[in-house]
């Protein structure tokens, strides 16, 4: 790095996800309010400290006037964020259709859409083309900013042609590419009617990371069974050029959460949770309203302890957080009203004139609300049906010091692979191993809960976010230097 004021300078990070992590919401013609939004990623970048970084993405808003446009672009830059524009139309048949429709049930072996094949296939093809059209408009600004010697780093399934598109204006770029979503088998892949085309453009990224082994093992397998390429320990190689691809799972910034749990206002909430649910059990679900996260069958499987178990009827509640998400794709509309009204049933069927068995919430929660929550909980039910990682998981582990509580967790989590020596590992399909594995989490004895919660504890808060992003970063750069050396041989 070259040297600015005597101080060496900091190598620039430009981040591309879809979504920037800031909502903004206009407050008048040229004025606009932005709110940081702390995920997963976000926490895991404010953590590293030896980059200077920029993130590239959608605002999450239509902004179709200049004045807009100007205004936003401004202000987002204070925050060091850079906006993509997408027009209604391309959010529709890109964000709605291609990534939400097509790729995200694929990628959690929920298949391709089923109903009326005809007009799938058709749609299809236009939804494919606006998802291309919006990845160059993604790698347009990428490539308005870049500097020589930048590190380009795309996330998620939104952008898997956004390395293409940046290798065609410069095979210079330093450019690595991650998804945060399972990879699934090649077998689920192929049917895919564009897999070719993704993988060929994922495959221009000099470092591909996945959360588990597994992912890059299938992600490999399809390039060599749908590609014809050669899989190596390594990665994949074709004519000579290696792609380098690896599991690299990611964590979460287990501090924030144990530091937020000593605020007096985590305190209080704590004090107020305890007081309102005393004398019952307190078991949690959080989630996205998504139809991967396995809602239905854990609030069912739920049901069914109740039914097996009359004695605990009036002493466990299951307090539900489901988060509203991509409201506009009509599957996520029928799964919203298909909760509802399971939860209305069980909740009629168990319920007493002073307390009902399910709490249900169609909302977030602020993060001190949440520590509080995650704290009090005796037994955390992380039922997902497929799952990239699921850090809700790690988030209760680190928040579970004094209590020590039980965590159920899906073997098709990715998170099932690093927790699964302290979780209790079901099948979120057998609602019945499901319910049993509740009654054994409510019934643990303390020295067995200690022994698992002590195994989970070390892990999430050894193997951390900026950790995982920091190793990336240099993977990448590594990468690049051994690629040199490679062609200079
Ligand atoms: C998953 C994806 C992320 C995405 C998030 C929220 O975790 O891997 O890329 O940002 O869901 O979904 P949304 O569609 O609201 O961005």
């Amino acid at each position: 790095c070259e040297k600015q004021n005597g101080q060496p300078s900091k190598q620039r990070l430009l981040v591309v996800a879809n979504r920037l992590p800031v909502s903004a919401v206009r407050k008048g013609e040229d004025s606009w309010q932005l709110e940081i939004s702390v995920g997963g990623l976000v926490s895991a970048l404010l953590g590293v400290k030896e980059f200077d970084t920029r993130w590239i993405g959608w605002a999450g808003v239509n902004v179709s006037d200049e004045i807009g446009q100007r205004a936003l672009t401004k202000a987002l830059a204070e925050k060091r964020c850079i906006p993509v524009f997408l027009d209604e139309e391309i959010v529709h048949q890109y964000y709605n259709g291609y990534c939400n429709n097509i790729l995200w049930p694929l990628f959690h072996y929920l298949g391709l859409p089923q109903e009326d094949r005809l007009a799938t296939t058709r749609s299809f093809q236009s939804q494919f083309d606006a998802y291309k059209k919006a990845n160059q408009m993604f790698a347009d600004v990428v490539n308005q900013h870049y500097q020589e010697g930048d590190v380009v780093w795309c996330h998620d399934y939104h952008l898997m042609f956004l390395p293409k598109c940046l290798k065609d204006y410069n095979n210079e770029m330093k450019v690595g590419w991650f998804l945060h979503t399972p990879f699934p088998s090649s077998e689920i892949h192929r049917t895919l009617p564009s897999r070719s085309e993704l993988l060929r453009s994922v495959l221009a990224a000099d470092l591909v990371g996945f959360h588990t082994y597994d992912y890059a093992r299938h992600f490999v397998s399809a390039c060599t069974r749908i590609l014809g390429l050669e899989g190596t320990p390594e990665g994949v190689e074709d004519q000579g050029k290696l792609t380098r691809v690896a599991a690299f799972p990611i964590g979460i910034d287990s501090d924030r959460f144990i530091r937020a749990l000593e605020l007096p206002q985590v305190q209080e909430h704590i004090k107020e949770l305890k007081d309102r649910f005393a004398g019952r059990k307190l078991m949690l679900g959080v989630d996205r309203l998504d139809m991967i996260k396995g809602i239905p069958q854990k609030i069912l499987a739920f049901e069914h302890f109740l039914e097996e178990n009359p004695d605990w009827q009036d002493k466990v509640v299951l307090l539900q957080i489901a988060v509203p998400t991509r409201t506009d794709v009509p599957e996520y509309q029928r799964l919203t009203s298909q909760v509802h009204e399971i939860v209305g049933r069980i909740n009629g069927r168990f319920g007493t004139l002073t307390a009902v068995p399910i709490h249900h919430l169609d909302r977030s929660l602020d993060f001190h609300a949440l520590c509080a929550l995650y704290a009090v909980t005796d037994v955390a039910l992380v039922t997902s049906l497929r799952d990239g990682m699921n850090l809700v998981s790690y988030e209760f582990v680190a928040c579970q010091a004094s209590k020590k509580g039980v965590l159920i967790l899906s073997e098709f989590a990715g998170a099932a692979q690093s927790l699964g020596a302290g979780a209790i590992l079901v099948n979120p399909w057998n609602i019945t191993e499901v319910a049993a594995s509740i009654g054994y989490a409510l019934n643990m004895p303390a020295d067995e809960r200690e022994k698992r919660h002590h195994h989970n504890f070390m892990h999430v808060t050894t193997h951390t976010s900026q950790e995982w992003a920091a190793t990336f970063v240099s993977e990448l750069n590594d990468t690049i230097v051994e690629a040199q050396l490679r062609t200079s041989k």
